[in-house]
C-alpha cells in the first residue's frame, strides 16, 4: 500500500515481485518505473549519505534506501507514506521548508569572526567540546527524528530534535561567537524545555545520534546562561 495525493490523499495497492536484498526504496522504484509513472517520491544516493529518501514505512520513520524490506514486512505486505509532522507535497514527498526554517530558528548557522587572514582556528580530536558532539555533527537532516517526535505533532512550533542537535553542536564549537543569542533562541517555549525526553528521536535515528543527550545538554546550558545573567 502507498500513499497517494495529499494530506487528504488515500493508499493504494499496488503488487510488486520480491528478490533477495531488495529494499523498500527498490519497492517504491519499481512501482514508479513498472507500474505508475505518476507516483512521486524523492532519492539520491541509495547508499545512506544524502537522507533525502525518508518515509514512514509500517508506521515507522527510516531511510529506504537502507531498509530491507524482509526486517519490516508484514505477511509480505508494506505500508509506505511519507514522513510524519511535515506538510505533504504529494504522495511520498514531504515539504521539508519548515524543518529547515526550524535550524535557522535556533540560530543554527555557524557564527565566527575570524577572516582570511587569521591562522586556522585549531579543534583538536581529544578536545571536550569536540568529544561532546563527535555523534552530534554527524546529521544528515533526514528528518527521521523530526517525523517520528511527538512533541512536534502537539506543538507544531516546536523547534525539533534536529534543529536542536544543531544547536547543540554549535554551542560546543570553541570559534562560534554567537552563543547568547543561541541560548536566548532555543530557551523559549518552543525550544529545549519543550521536549519531553521520549526518546523517539535517539530510538529511530539512522546515524546513531541521540538528539535527546544534545536536548538536555542544551537544558543544562540555558540555566547556567541564565545563572549567569546572559540571557
Ligand atoms: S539527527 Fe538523525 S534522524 Fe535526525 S535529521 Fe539528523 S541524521 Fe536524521
Ligand atoms: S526526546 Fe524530545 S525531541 Fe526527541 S522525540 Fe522525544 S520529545 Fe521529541
Ligand atoms: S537515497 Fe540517500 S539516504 Fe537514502
Amino acid at each position: 500500500m502507498v500513499w497517494r495525493g495529499g494530506s487528504d490523499g488515500a493508499f493504494q495497492e499496488f503488487e510488486v515481485p520480491r528478490y533477495a536484498s531488495q529494499t523498500v526504496l527498490d519497492v517504491v522504484t519499481h512501482i514508479q518505473r513498472a507500474l505508475d509513472p505518476t507516483l512521486a517520491y524523492r532519492y539520491a544516493c541509495r547508499v545512506g549519505m544524502c537522507g533525502t529518501c525518508a518515509m514512514t514505512v509500517n508506521g515507522v520513520a527510516r531511510w529506504t534506501c537502507r531498509t530491507h524490506i524482509d526486517k519490516v514486512a508484514k505477511d509480505g505486505a508494506l505500508e509506505i507514506a511519507p514522513l510524519r509532522n511535515l506538510p505533504v507535497i504529494r504522495d511520498l514527498v514531504t515539504d521539508m521548508g519548515e524543518f529547515f526554517d526550524k535550524w535557522a530558528k535556533a540560530r543554527g548557522c555557524f557564527e565566527g569572526t575570524a577572516t582570511r587572514k587569521d591562522d586556522f582556528a585549531k579543534v583538536t580530536p581529544e578536545s571536550p567540546g569536540r568529544v561532546q558532539v563527535d555523534a552530534a555533527i554527524e546529521c544528515i537532516g533526514c528528518g527521521v527524528c523530526y517525523a517520528s517526535c511527538d512533541v512536534v505533532t502537539w506543538n507544531p512550533d516546536y523547534l525539533g530534535p534536529a534543529a536542536l542537535n544543531r544547536a547543540w553542536t554549535l554551542v560546543n564549537d570553541t570559534r562560534d561567537l554567537a552563543n547568547a543569542k543561541r541560548l536566548r533562541a532555543v530557551a523559549g517555549d518552543a525550544g529545549c524545555h519543550a521536549c519531553h525526553t521520549h526518546v523517539s528521536c535517539t530510538e529511530r535515528c539512522p546515524k546513531h545520534i541521540s538528539p535527546t543527550a544534545g536536548i538536555a545538554g542544551l537544558k543544562r546550558a540555558v540555566v547556567k546562561a541564565a545563572l549567569r545573567g546572559e540571557l
